[in-house]
């Protein structure tokens, strides 16, 4: 239905306008989705205990497509086991100028240089304060105009606000599309960043599970620091990956666009990171894999080279709401094969 009916007449549009169509659809028709999708799976083999939290199913909605928290109810009722919410910054901020979402049709994939546009954190703290049914982690990062060197204290000030409303929390500092962003992954950085935020999480009566969102494009130097990072900080995991620089082997005409380019091209990078991460840590802490699923069989390997759980993102606007089925659906027929090991 999606691919054949929805998609070709989405596709039409400019991506930016077509995503708040979208949301303005569901916002109204969202107790109608079942008319148009599959009921989502529910089923208790489904679930996984990971970072001390209860995933009703290990597939999750990644950062960026609800950056508000305005829609976490009508898309957790697709399906997903769970969604993250943001990138949020202190203040608002409307991003860079538009146009800034490209399609590639022809690779799969999606460049964007969004830039952090969202409604600043305390609008979302409102949304959030609502009755919920699903998990929802806060994806947290820093204002354009506020320099990498006081950039803690706009991570610190998600954090506190965040902190009731959410459940797990996700450091982003892999964004290429705020300027000199990643310069915050190098080991120094970094280690007074995370180290300041699990201070605060464990002066809490029950500390929640910190993350940490790396980009793609770290070389394996990079990577072993951060296995050392997590390791000396002690926060919960990692989620590999973020979009990335690279345009390798990319056929699409807006190629040449500037930003993070996701989806299909970025599988296998973002494999390879994940596996890297699982073997040279020893298994040492969990993963969240990320980075152009777009089947069941793409999941299955984020899962097999290590991750404990998955999220979507660009296969979600290629492929639809079918695919968190589609992926679970395989896992359940998987369950005591190749996926044993990873579920609990
Ligand atoms: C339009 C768009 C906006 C995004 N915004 C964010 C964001 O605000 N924060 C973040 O951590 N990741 C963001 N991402 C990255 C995704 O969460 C994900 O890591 C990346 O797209 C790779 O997954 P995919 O290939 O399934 O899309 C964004 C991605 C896209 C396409």
């Amino acid at each position: 239905m999606y691919k054949s009916l929805i998609r070709p007449f989405l596709f039409k549009f400019d991506p930016e306008e077509v995503h708040y169509f979208t949301f303005s659809l569901l916002k109204k028709f969202g107790f109608l989705t079942s008319l148009f999708f599959p009921k989502p799976i529910e089923d208790k083999r489904l679930e996984r205990e990971v970072f001390g939290l209860k995933f009703k199913n290990p597939v999750g909605l990644a950062a960026g497509f609800d950056k508000d928290a305005k829609m976490f109810s009508e898309l957790s009722d697709l399906g997903f086991g769970f969604i993250e919410i943001g990138t949020l910054t202190p203040k608002a901020q409307d991003g860079n100028p538009k146009k800034r979402l490209f399609r590639l049709k022809e690779d799969s994939a999606i460049i964007n240089r969004m830039g952090f546009n969202n409604g600043g954190v305390d609008a979302a703290v409102e949304r959030l304060k609502k009755n919920r049914n699903v998990l929802i982690g806060g994806n947290i990062g820093k204002n354009k105009v506020t320099p990498n060197e006081e950039a803690v204290n706009d991570y610190t000030i998600c954090f506190e606000k965040l902190f009731p409303y959410v459940d797990y929390f996700v450091v982003n500092v892999s964004s290429p599309n705020t300027p000199n962003l990643r310069a915050l992954q190098e080991k120094e950085p970094l280690t007074q960043l995370l180290g300041t935020l699990q201070k605060l999480n464990s002066e809490r009566e029950k500390p929640k599970p910190i993350l940490l969102k790396i980009s793609p494009d770290l070389t394996d130097e990079q990577l072993l620091d951060i296995i050392d990072i997590v390791k000396e900080t002690r926060i919960a995991g990692v989620i590999a990956a973020n979009t990335t620089l690279s345009r390798d082997g990319l056929v699409s005409e807006s190629k040449g666009e500037t930003g993070g380019l996701s989806g299909k091209p970025l599988a296998k990078r973002s494999t390879e990171v994940i596996r890297f991460l699982s073997e040279k840590s020893g298994k040492a802490f969990p993963i969240i894999g990320v980075g152009g699923i777009h089947s069941a069989d793409d999941a299955l390997e984020k899962l097999e080279a290590g991750a404990s759980l998955v999220q979507l993102y660009t296969g979600f606007i290629y492929e639809g709401p079918e695919l968190i089925r589609e992926i679970n659906q395989k896992l359940l027929k998987n369950l005591g094969e190749t996926l044993s090991p990873f579920l609990k």
